[in-house]
């Protein structure tokens, strides 16, 4: 589901990826393509349709890239491109999200923070909480005096993305960090004492706190001293975006949205971009890492999955660099879309 503006750019190379990856293994993926978004709504005047929501359960994985434009944002709520993803996290009851955020060394430079601070690496995992809270609570409601919107977290929703994320900790250092609103809202108290009760479960995981302010601002002071954060709905919007701005560009991180059971939905964390759409310079990395997640994650695919990993550092190694991530250097030679998925398949063949 390529969407809109640079969703469509960017998918393409992260497919041509993908059928690299095909080219090299025994595998054959079955490739089916979906209007949604904007596109569709100049189509059937709807975001997704019916159809396609039930024909996406029977997939084994999904890849989106993003929708949205200022031609439809405008519309009501419900109905705007935006909504389509929406409703698919949640008829997918993908509730676990993943975001890694990973600096590359070699584009260090992109990354707006003092180098003191970038050396000492960036390499952690969010895991936002992502069909509950304040985008799908109810009620939900506005005039042009007052408007509601309406956060609200069950135990059960708490429990299962707290779960995932104790036991995704353990692949890594062993340390989770939590992070609330405990002083003020009460669906962050209930989170906190979800918390707190589950870490009897897992002994062997040091489980830690901090107030989302707090964690926004040592997030930028401090990195190098996140690994696994897991946080609801918004919080973890808000701080995925920050952390992006860690690894240089929001074009460089991807994503993947799991639940239980049926497919997994992957995406790049950026949105259409209709500053640079139609100008083929979006940074299509964060798109080619997604497909890296996708294969990873949907089918076991992990030396593929690291191949590609390695296939994009390699790349960026040689000085390849779209707009997004150019400092300028001498030594960057400036690519655009299609020259960077190049870049990269080059280094995977
Ligand atoms: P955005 O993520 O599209 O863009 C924010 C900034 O980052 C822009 O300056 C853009 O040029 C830059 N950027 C983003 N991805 C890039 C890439 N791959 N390469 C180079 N530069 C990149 O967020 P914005 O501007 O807030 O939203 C634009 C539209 O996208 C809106 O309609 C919004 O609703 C939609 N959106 C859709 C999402 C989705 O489909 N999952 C997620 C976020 C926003
Ligand atoms: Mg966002």
């Amino acid at each position: 589901m390529p969407g809109d503006g640079i969703g469509v750019d960017v998918t393409a190379e992260a497919v041509r990826v993908l059928r690299a990856v095909e080219a090299k293994s025994a595998h054959s993926f079955e490739l089916t393509e979906f209007t949604v978004g904007g596109a569709l709504i100049d189509q059937k005047d709807v975001p997704i349709d019916d159809d396609t929501v039930e024909a996406l359960k029977g997939f084994d994985a999904l890849l989106y890239g993003a929708v949205g434009g200022p031609k439809w944002d405008s519309r009501p709520l419900g109905q705007t491109p935006l909504s389509a993803i929406l409703r698919m996290r949640k008829e997918l009851d993908s509730y676990i999200n993943l975001r890694p955020v990973k600096l590359f060394p070699a584009v260090a430079a992109a990354s707006p923070l003092k180098d003191s601070i970038v050396e000492r690496g960036i390499d952690l995992l969010i895991i936002r909480e992502l069909t509950g809270g304040l985008y799908y609570g109810k009620p939900r409601l506005r005039d042009s005096e007052h408007a509601v919107d309406t956060m609200e977290y069950s135990r059960h929703e708490i429990e299962r993305i707290l779960r995932f994320a104790f036991n995704a900790a353990r692949t890594r250092s062993g340390k989770l960090l939590s992070v609330d609103k405990e002083n003020v809202l009460e669906t962050s108290k209930l989170w906190r004492e979800v918390a707190l009760e589950m870490a009897d479960e897992f002994p062997d995981i040091e489980l830690s706190h901090l107030l989302v302010d707090a964690a926004a601002m040592r997030l930028i002071t401090d990195p190098d001293r996140f690994d696994v954060i897991v946080t609801e709905n918004t919080f973890g919007d808000i701080l995925s975006d920050e952390a992006a701005v860690l690894a240089g560009s929001l074009g460089m991180l991807p994503s993947a949205s799991l639940g239980d059971s049926g497919p997994g939905l992957y995406e790049p964390i950026h949105g259409s971009a209709p500053d640079i759409a139609g100008q083929g310079i979006a940074n299509p990395i964060a798109a080619i890492l997604t497909v890296a997640m996708l294969v990873r994650h949907s089918f076991c695919m992990e030396a593929e999955a690291k191949s590609i990993e390695d296939a994009v550092e390699s790349a960026l190694d040689e000085g390849w660099r779209t707009r997004d991530i150019s400092t300028g250097a001498p030594t960057e030679r400036s690519a655009t879309t299609v020259e960077m998925g190049d870049a990269v398949l080059g280094r995977l063949e």
